[in-house]
């Protein structure tokens, strides 16, 4: 077990940031930490960090407790923060040194600090202070700064949060590649398509409260549904017959969504009443449900 979490609450004043969370993550699993805004990830990722005190409950990392065992836990945990938070007067060596010597680890270390530079293409700036980098740059640095220890667990807390579309598959790779070293990976994310592509298990919170805990796999069949888009003939508004109405997932001038049923809805019946409709399409595609559109299910049941 790599990360066991249990009856975890934390409160701030009168907020209740969590309630009662409890799972577990397996070594090796490549896990999932997903939620809207303000549901309590960073705070539990705080908690496991031993930088945020729990109300109440236990973590234990590699079978050592966060609080107890501050330092043993410290050692096989490596966390990407949310945040960019950095001294700008260093280099982003001296940081890295700065950091692995936090971890006791000093010269015997530096092959595999110039080994990390390397693979987060940051060899060139190794000797660049950190207010000199762009803000991709910095976050390349704070995931080095993670792994300086190499720890078997690794926690992102949306490390591609605000970076371009290059650095965040060139990130997605290098966690891949983490996670098939054996790292066991533990992955918060807004971009829900990362998630689905990288995650085996999936925690979904919620205002504090944990809503799903499943597979990946098993949270896209819960949701049994898939989209219907149409390219329209007209970009005139259409007039849906009642049956489809409450099909609908979307209309934008010549463009239509439906959601339907992947058991109960006949395509064929469906393009049907389209045409008995008098709506004329030019193209028309089928996509499976992802996992965005199980997240919107489930968060935005759970906040009414
Ligand atoms: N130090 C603090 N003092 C008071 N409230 C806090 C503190 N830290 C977090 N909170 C509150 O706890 C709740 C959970 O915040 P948290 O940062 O864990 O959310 P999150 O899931 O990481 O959100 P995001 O996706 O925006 O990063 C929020 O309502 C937040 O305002
Ligand atoms: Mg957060």
């Amino acid at each position: 077990m790599a990360v066991r979490i249990q009856q975890i609450y934390k409160y701030y004043g009168d907020l209740h940031a969590l309630e009662d969370i409890s799972f577990n993550i397996e070594a090796g699993d490549f896990f999932g930490l997903l939620g809207p805004n303000g549901a309590g990830k960073s705070t539990l990722i705080g908690i496991m960090a031993g930088l945020v005190r729990a109300s109440r409950g236990h973590i234990q990392i590699m079978g050592h407790d966060v609080h107890q065992q501050w330092r043993q836990a410290r050692q096989v945990l490596g966390i990407v923060p949310q945040e960019l938070a950095y001294d700008p007067f260093f280099t982003v060596k001296q940081m890295l040194r700065l950091q692995a010597g936090y971890f006791g680890l000093g010269r015997e270390n530096y092959l595999w600090l110039e080994e990390l530079l390397d693979i987060l293409g940051l060899a060139n700036k190794a000797n660049t202070s950190l207010r000199d980098l762009s803000g991709g740059m910095k976050r390349r640095v704070l995931i080095a700064q993670a792994l300086v220890h190499k720890p078997p667990v690794v926690v992102l807390d949306e490390p591609t949060a605000g970076v371009d579309v290059e650095l965040r598959k060139a990130l997605w790779q290098f966690t891949r590649q983490l996670h098939e070293k054996g790292h066991t990976i533990v992955l918060t994310t807004h971009y829900l398509e990362e998630a689905e592509a990288l995650c085996n298990n999936i925690a979904i919170l919620n205002q504090g409260k944990l809503i799903a805990l499943d597979t990946k796999q098993k949270l896209l069949d819960y949701y049994p549904y898939r989209l219907l888009r149409l390219s329209l003939t007209s970009e005139d508004e259409v007039n849906l017959p009642p049956a489809l109405q409450e099909k609908l997932q979307s209309f934008q001038p010549g463009q239509l969504v439906l959601k339907l049923h992947r058991e109960h809805d006949q395509i064929g019946a469906i393009l049907e009443s389209l045409r008995a409709a008098q709506i004329h399409f030019t193209d028309l595609h089928t996509e499976e449900a992802g996992l965005e559109e199980v997240f919107v299910n489930l968060t935005s049941k759970a906040s009414v």
